[in-house]
């Protein structure tokens, strides 16, 4: 369930819906799909195992399957993912929670489509509003990995998870009686295949490894966790199923309510801040259906967080460690956990701050190429970072772990079919890496 939480955050349903809508709707649905299927099983599964077999994060796991220390670079790459993704990330989470206290004072109440659209621009412009809003959960978070409470988080998934899923169906149900709620419904499911390009086929990847918390390592610390009769394959299909109904929830939520109250599917990172308020004002008990609802997603929101800074956390303590020695020739002692979420949060909040300074275009010199520091984070992690982890971390586990002992990690023994091992090592060995291979050349125009 933790991992679960980790998976289903933002990814599913801020980003999702909006990638989808700017990418065709129905084409890129399809390619997403058969992105999760390649690249869901058998990466979840090296992750689960690399943590499950090491007992230890991406740092001291990489360490200690492979002593020469050659792979020590892929936990370095996962750090720095997990880094650039909290730069952003906060900040959609800050929307969220913006938007809870909005929902608490009810707001929307009575807002046309354009002021929708005109409130989330006012607010997403901000700047000291938005510094406070993405430090705001950025604490909380903080607090929670402090504590070490992954125990706390596992329950509270439990719970939190199905009422969130529970909530979703019920607005299902409102906007598909919403007037011209079908011709959402088919751009969102009929797949125009000339809209696939190179491009779409990066951001269906890309999109496949931010949603399913892949290709950074988040998922190396909760296999740490797992009991060791823990069904590794069972685990990674129930991830898997949750992560993608949650996310094709939302696109059945989204897109009908797009084109019934007449907002454009292609509008970018606002979409479903503009869309949602308005279904919500069209749900019955409108004060506790806003409040309730983005109250869940605030917590979705925060049981990625809680990951994602475990991933930097974890790698600080590991890696202080185990690096260098003392003057005297001792080795250095590890830094304790609260250390290392104070030196996280100072690294955090300082991006944070920068980002959104980007992002209002309070510092021209804080852009790359006309991109704001956001968007950069949001599609260099995706895009690149994570499937170049993934990569590595596939071609380390399937071909070059020394063939005793480190080849156990290959295993996956506990209640797993010997054909479901025999398919995850060859998707392992070939499937990933070639997949993921091509999608780059091709995206790169060598294809
Ligand atoms: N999977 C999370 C989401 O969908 C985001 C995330 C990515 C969390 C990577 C942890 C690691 O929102």
């Amino acid at each position: 369930m933790a991992a679960a939480g980790s998976a289903v955050g933002l990814g599913n349903i801020w980003k999702f819906p909006y990638i989808a809508g700017e990418n065709g709707g129905g084409a890129f649905l399809i390619i997403y799909l058969v992105c999760v299927l390649l690249f869901g099983m058998p990466l979840l599964m090296t992750e689960f195992l690399i943590g499950k077999r090491s007992g230890k994060s991406a740092f001291g796991a990489f360490r200690e399957l492979n002593g020469n220390g050659r792979w020590q670079w892929l936990s370095w790459l996962c750090m720095l993912t997990a880094l650039l993704i909290m730069g952003f990330y906060f900040i959609v989470t800050g929307w969220c929670f913006n938007y809870l206290f909005e929902a608490v004072r009810n707001t929307f109440s009575g807002m046309s489509t354009e002021a929708l659209t005109a409130h989330f621009s006012a607010v997403a412009s901000d700047t000291p509003r938005m510094i406070a809003f993405s430090l705001l959960p950025m604490v909380l978070t903080a607090a929670v990995v402090w504590f070490d409470v992954n125990k706390g988080i596992e329950r509270l998934s439990k719970i939190l998870m199905p009422l969130l899923l529970g909530m979703m169906l019920l607005m299902v149900g409102r906007v598909l009686m919403l007037d011209g709620s079908n011709v959402g419904m088919q751009f969102f499911f009929r797949a125009d295949f000339s809209a696939i390009t190179p491009r779409v086929v990066m951001e269906a990847m890309g999109q496949c490894f931010f949603s399913l918390s892949i290709g950074m390592g988040a998922l190396i610390t909760y296999g740490a966790y797992m009991p060791k009769n823990q069904n590794v394959a069972a685990t990674s299909v129930q991830v898997i199923v949750l992560d993608t109904l949650v996310a094709i929830l939302a696109g059945v939520i989204i897109f009908p309510a797009v084109f019934a109250f007449g907002f454009n599917p292609a509008e970018g990172p606002q979409l479903v801040f503009v869309v949602l308020p308005a279904i919500l004002q069209q749900m019955s008990l409108t004060w506790v259906s806003s409040v309730l609802f983005f109250a869940l997603l605030c917590v979705a929101a925060l049981t990625s967080t809680i990951s994602l800074m475990e991933v930097m956390v974890a790698f600080i303590c590991e890696a202080s460690g185990a690096l260098g020695q003392r003057k005297n020739g001792q080795p250095r002692r590890a830094l304790s956990r609260q250390k290392s979420v104070m030196i996280t949060s100072a690294v955090v909040g300082v991006l944070l701050v920068l980002c959104v300074l980007s992002m209002t275009g309070k510092a021209d010199w804080l852009t790359i190429r006309g991109y704001n520091l956001f968007e950069c984070f949001d599609d260099m992690t995706a895009c690149v970072m994570m499937p170049l982890a993934a990569l590595g971390m596939a071609v380390f586990v399937g071909w070059n772990l020394p063939k005793d002992g480190g080849r156990g990690v290959l295993n996956p023994s506990q209640g797993v079919k010997r054909w479901v091992g025999k398919a995850y090592i060859f998707a392992l060995r070939w499937i990933v890496p070639l997949a993921i291979v091509i999608i780059f050349l091709n995206s790169l125009g060598v294809l």
